[in-house]
């Protein structure tokens, strides 16, 4: 019932996707380089189109005094489709004074992503560091009274707008103790401090993904194991908690660990999603590009890893820049690590299996089919089936299409489909004019996921049988 006249709705919502999306939503389209619907599948050219085409992000930190700088706003509108305000949202900047908000530089940096339809990382709510002075005067309960009212008024102002908040950052020490690092919430509100910010931010925004974040926890180590430990304890009690974030700031002294990808995984296991949240390395050259590609590679082998964030869009502008960090260089220019990033994006293989691995041959008479993301919104996506006969002509063909709640299919095209009564299998079979197919040849049908708040799912295919 809720997917009657499916094909009506879809010449709606198509139309609509096609011809009046919003100006900055289409040129958002066009700048990432997205695949069109009818296109054949080719390497993406740009970090955030590639990205996605896995299923990732790939986003950056954005500063907003840079906004007004054409090449600066040029490389983030093209490059990236996430984007973290890299220090407009922290407690010095949003309450320099107690209960007197300012949000005017963050506020500068969502609208430039949402106006183009990318997504945001909110940084960060509680933290030792840039910090105004107001907040280590405050008494026990004064403080929790602070704590609180600081997230409540952060996440109000941008409830729906953010992807995924930094709910607390950096609360341990490094070195080997796995001790909480002493700040005035530590000190003053004990290790409770972390489970009431997750508790107050879940409250204010059910639909924003909450994370801890933090750095030298990007191997396992003791801090690493300190932090793995709270996030087991959150999930066992109920605490909400749904990604962790690794800063992943690298240099020679502290590289890339060997075992960053295992590391990933471990807390993904949680029941989590992990992310890279500041990606930096300082270098150059092969052995910059070579760090960046086990990154990503990292990234992409590990299924709940969402996506990668660098920490900045140019070298020139980096909070290491004299490191020269990042894969832009000071003029903007693409550097090795770029098409490194770039290339191990476009060669992954890795899940979402559906859309990467290469189909089975088809058999004699059969046909197969194949996945591929074509198109992402804040709150939706398009998918794309190719549907290609094997070695002999049919003359029609059919396969399913199961999403994950709460996703929804919300429109499709070039196809028939029917529906399970679970509403979550949709049966497609050929139309009218694409169920005839040469050997060898294809054609493909798609459709609209609505995401309802799981940006993560991705759509699985049955097998596809030929007539
Ligand atoms: C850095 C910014 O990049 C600088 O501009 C600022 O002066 C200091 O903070 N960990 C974090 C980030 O979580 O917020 C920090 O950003 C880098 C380390």
């Amino acid at each position: 019932m809720i997917y009657d006249n499916v094909s009506r709705r879809y010449h709606r919502v198509r139309s609509f996707a096609r011809t009046a999306l919003p100006l900055g939503l289409a040129a958002a389209v066009t700048a990432a380089g997205l695949v069109a619907l009818s296109g054949t599948a080719s390497a993406a050219s740009t970090l955030g189109a590639s990205a996605a085409e896995r299923g990732r992000y790939f986003g950056a930190a954005v500063a907003a005094n840079h906004l007004g700088e054409a090449d600066y706003a040029n490389a983030l509108h093209t490059e990236f489709n996430m984007a973290t305000p890299e220090n407009e949202m922290k407690w010095d900047a949003t309450e320099p004074s107690q209960g007197s908000f300012n949000f005017g530089n963050a506020d500068r940096i969502v609208s430039d992503a949402r106006g183009r339809g990318n997504r945001v990382r909110g940084h960060t709510l509680v933290w030792h560091s840039q910090l105004p002075g107001w907040v280590s005067g405050l008494s026990a309960s004064a403080l929790s009274s602070a704590m609180n009212n600081h997230i409540t008024q952060l996440m109000t102002h941008y409830r729906g707008q953010i992807y995924a908040w930094d709910v607390v950052n950096e609360a341990f020490q490094d070195g080997g103790s796995g001790a909480r690092r002493s700040s005035p919430f530590q000190d003053r509100l004990g290790n409770g401090f972390i489970e009431q910010a997750f508790r107050t931010a879940r409250s204010v925004d059910p639909n924003a993904k909450l994370c801890y974040n933090d750095y030298n926890t990007d191997g396992q180590n003791a801090k690493s194991n300190a932090v793995f430990a709270m996030v087991q304890d959150f999930k066992n009690r109920g605490v909400p908690i749904d990604c962790v974030g690794f800063q992943s700031h690298f240099n020679s002294a502290s590289p890339v660990p060997s075992d960053y990808q295992q590391n990933l995984q471990r807390f993904a296991n949680l029941g989590v999603d992990v992310q890279i949240t500041e990606l930096d390395i300082e270098g150059s050259g092969t052995a910059q590009a070579n760090s960046y590609t086990r990154v990503v590679n990292a990234c992409l082998a590990v299924s709940r890893c969402a996506g990668i964030t660098v920490w900045g869009v140019t070298d020139k502008y980096s909070w290491r820049a004299s490191g020269t960090p990042l894969v832009l260089d000071g003029n903007y220019n693409k550097k090795p690590a770029y098409t490194a990033v770039l290339t191990a994006l476009n060669n992954g293989t890795t899940p979402p299996p559906s859309s990467t691995t290469p189909p089975p041959p088809p058999p004699p008479g059969g046909c197969t089919v194949s996945y591929q993301e074509t198109q992402r919104w804040p709150d939706r996506y398009n998918g794309q089936v190719t549907v290609r006969a094997g070695s002999t002509a049919i003359t029609g063909w059919t396969t399913t299409v199961t999403i994950t709640r709460p996703q929804q299919i919300s429109a499709t095209w070039n196809g028939n489909p029917t529906w399970d009564s679970s509403g979550n299998v949709m049966t497609m079979r050929n139309n009218s004019s694409n169920g005839n197919l040469a050997a060898g040849a294809s054609t493909s049908f798609g459709f609209t996921v609505m995401m309802n708040g799981n940006s993560t799912a991705v759509p699985r295919l049955g097998s596809c049988s030929a007539s």
